[in-house]
Parts: C-alpha cells; sequence; structure tokens
C-alpha cells in the first residue's frame, strides 16, 4: 500500500502518511524506522486500546510508556488537555520523546495540542483509528480543544512527523461513527473531485460493508487530496479554507447541540454540506441540479440532510433542543464566533459545482442564519 508524502512548504516540513496492515508489532516498528527515537509515549483511545490489545504491543520495551484516555468530544477540552500534560510531564518526558497518538480525532487533536504546547513543542506521530481521522483529520496538523463558545477555539497548528494508517481499526468501529466518517470523504469530492465523488457513489455498496480495497482506495485518494492542499497552504490563508465545507454551519449545529457529541461531528459536517449547497443554490452559484447532485450523493451514503435525520440518528430530544437553540439569538453567535468568520462577515466555502468550491466572503451573519433557520424547518 502507498506512502503519501506531505510536503509543507513554509516550515520546509516533510512527513509521509504510510497507509497499510501495522496492526500489532509493526506499530512499533514503523515508527523507529521512521524517527529514530529512544522514548516515545503512546496516548491511545482506551476503548481501541482494549479492543486491538495495544497496552500488550507497547509493553515490549522499556523504549515505550503507554497510557490510556477517554475519548468523546465532551472529552475535548481545556480541563482535559491539562490533565493529560500533567500526566505526560509527571512520565518525565522530555523535548527527545515522540508522542504517539492512537484513537480517533478526538485523542489525535488532544495530543497534537499537548505535543503543540508541553515544552515548546515536540514531535507527535498519528495513528488514526477511525474513518473521520483516517481520511482527514490526522493530517494537516490542526490541533486544539473545543471551549464553552464553541468547537477548536483553543488550539495551534502543529505538523505531525509521520501519520501510520491502518484500515484493519476500523473494523471494531460502530455503525454509527463509520457512516460519520464518509461525510469528510464525500466532501474531498465535492470540493476538489468529481470523478471522486462519483466513484464513492458506485463504491456505496463496497464501503458500507468496509471492503478492504474500497475503504483503502478512498483513504488514498481522500489523504493526497488533503495533502496537496496542506503543502501549499498550511495555516489556511487560501486554498486550505476549502477544506472547511460545510463546516461553518456544521460547527454552528454542534456549538448549538452542545458539543458534546450528541451529534456526531461528521453528521454535522453532513448536514453542513446540504446547507452550504442549498445556500449556495439560493445565491446564484450553484445550479439546482448540482445542489441536487450534492443531496442525493450524501443520502446515497446514508448521510444526513436535514435535522430529521439527525433526529433519526440523534434523538428526537436532542434535535427539538437544537431546533429551538436556532430561534435563538444563540445562532448568530455561534456563527460569529466561529473562529474563521471574519469581522465584516463569514468566509463560507460554497460549491459552484461538484468538484468546484469556492470560499465567498463579507455573507452577514444575519443572512446566514436567517437561511439555517429556513432550511431547518422546510422538511
Ligand atoms: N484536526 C483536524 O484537522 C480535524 C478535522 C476534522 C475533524 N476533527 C475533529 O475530529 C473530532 C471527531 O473525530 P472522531 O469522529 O474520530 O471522534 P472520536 O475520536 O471521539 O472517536 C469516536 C468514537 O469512536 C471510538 N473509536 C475510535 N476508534 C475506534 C475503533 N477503531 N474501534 C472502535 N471504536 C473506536 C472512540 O472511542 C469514540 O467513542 C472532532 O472533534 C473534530 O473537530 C479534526
Amino acid at each position: 500500500m502507498p506512502d503519501i508524502p506531505v510536503a509543507v512548504t513554509r516550515r520546509d516540513h516533510l512527513y509521509m502518511i504510510r497507509i497499510g496492515s501495522y496492526l500489532g508489532d509493526a506499530l512499533r516498528s514503523v515508527v523507529e524506522a521512521a524517527l529514530g527515537a529512544s522514548d516515545h509515549i503512546v496516548v491511545a483511545d482506551a476503548r481501541v486500546a482494549a479492543l486491538h490489545g495495544l497496552e500488550a504491543v507497547f509493553a515490549a520495551t522499556p523504549k515505550w510508556r503507554h497510557i490510556e484516555i477517554e475519548a468523546g468530544e465532551w472529552r475535548k477540552n481545556a480541563a482535559d488537555y491539562i490533565a493529560l500534560c500533567e500526566r505526560l510531564l509527571a512520565l518525565g518526558m522530555d523535548r527527545q520523546t515522540v508522542l504517539v497518538a492512537i484513537g480517533g480525532g478526538v485523542t489525535g487533536d488532544l495530543v497534537g495540542f499537548a505535543a503543540a504546547t508541553l515544552l515548546r513543542g515536540v514531535r507527535v506521530v498519528q495513528i488514526p483509528t477511525t474513518l473521520l481521522a483516517q481520511m482527514d483529520s490526522s493530517v494537516g496538523g490542526k490541533t486544539g480543544v473545543n471551549m464553552a463558545g464553541g468547537k477548536n477555539l483553543l488550539g495551534a497548528f502543529h505538523q505531525p512527523d509521520l501519520v501510520v494508517v491502518d484500515p484493519a481499526f476500523l473494523r471494531t468501529l460502530p455503525e454509527r461513527e463509520y457512516t460519520a466518517g464518509l461525510a469528510e470523504t464525500v466532501k474531498y469530492g465535492i470540493l476538489g473531485d468529481k470523478d471522486f465523488f462519483f466513484r464513492l457513489l458506485e463504491d456505496a455498496g463496497r464501503l458500507f460493508t468496509r471492503d478492504a480495497d474500497a475503504l483503502a482506495a478512498a483513504i488514498e485518494r481522500s489523504c493526497r487530496l488533503k495533502a496537496g492542499i496542506i503543502g501549499e497552504d498550511e495555516l489556511e490563508s487560501g486554498r486550505r479554507r476549502l477544506l472547511n465545507l460545510g463546516h461553518t454551519f456544521g460547527h454552528a449545529v454542534e456549538a448549538l447541540a452542545g458539543c458534546d457529541g450528541a451529534i456526531l461531528h461528521g453528521e454535522a459536517v453532513s448536514v453542513g454540506m446540504a446547507m452550504a449547497a442549498r445556500f449556495s443554490e439560493k445565491q446564484g452559484h450553484l445550479h439546482a441540479d448540482g445542489a441536487d447532485a450534492i443531496e442525493s450523493g450524501l443520502a446515497r451514503l446514508r448521510l444526513p440532510r436535514r435535522l430529521d435525520d439527525l433526529a433519526a440518528v440523534a434523538g428526537d430530544a436532542i434535535v427539538g433542543a437544537l431546533r429551538r437553540r436556532l430561534t435563538t439569538d444563540e445562532l448568530p453567535e455561534a456563527l460569529g464566533k466561529d473562529k474563521k468568520a471574519a469581522k465584516r462577515g463569514l468566509t463560507l466555502v460554497l460549491p459552484f459545482g461538484i468538484g468546484d468550491c469556492r470560499s465567498v466572503e463579507g455573507i452577514p451573519v444575519a443572512e446566514a442564519a436567517a437561511f439555517m433557520r429556513d432550511f431547518a424547518h422546510c422538511e
């Protein structure tokens, strides 16, 4: 299976995404061969560690230490970040220590942020174990935690030194998490690769059964698209913004639902992409056929498009409360507090066609909020 180089030109930093079969002892050797360090601390999602026998893998040698954390969106906060840093310091880590994050996007973002900030920065390896993390969050160096005001408000850019992707981890991923991960995959098709979008829809049946070849192909294409964008624009001053397709609306949905994982990130992004498509149509940038195709693509992959779809997975009580909060001032606050919001209006990534997304600046927060309210009631 392939190695995908990620060359971050701004910092002259090059790292590899290695996609292959590494579960077991090979997890140690692939990291040692790439980084040559003598001290590693694995921070693993406790559930993943139990399901895949990770403690035994890393107990074999004193060069490796292993700790576990609980994952889930509600653990991605400042208190858990500080607690993790204290644990790592108590283990006597120094600037030569390599941190190894094993888990989904929450573990990756949390451990990545600890690596960015502890001792003014140490090396980090990402070993993602959810579909979302394998296709998206482990690559690109965005790290951070949520604050009361919204998602990822405390964070840093800190590129990993290696990303190791083994699709075999996905065998144990719960169905809902797996499906939500497909949202970030289809995002790559919508934002920059029309053929990939339609190939994903053709492969939907194989993806639902977690067919290894279909998964490896989808992960590879997503990682290549992301690596190309990150290499050019690490700090999101231009093209990288496109990766936020569906995220401004999606983050507002997540924030108003409580940022506690009741609605999964991928589910919120999926609804956010449907909103972005319809908003783009309303603004005259996207033909109705394009918006229909995006929505039916999401439906083909069993992804939510409307709040009713979210209610089917998260429950009526959660979505009922979300609907109520959408009608209050909390909505413009959630949209306006999004860290990507410029002072003079929102910058939204909108599809102009499948495979052709653009950043549109200066959209008044009130206009986006009014649109979201209409959309939320248009079922
Ligand atoms: N840094 C980035 O560029 C970036 C990009 C997209 C999303 N994100 C972030 O990623 C987070 C979501 O990530 P996520 O969906 O992976 O969530 P997660 O890390 O909370 O994992 C979801 C659940 O799956 C479990 N799990 C993980 N791997 C498993 C496996 N192999 N088998 C069984 N269970 C497993 C976890 O314990 C957890 O309960 C959000 O906080 C989002 O903001 C970051």
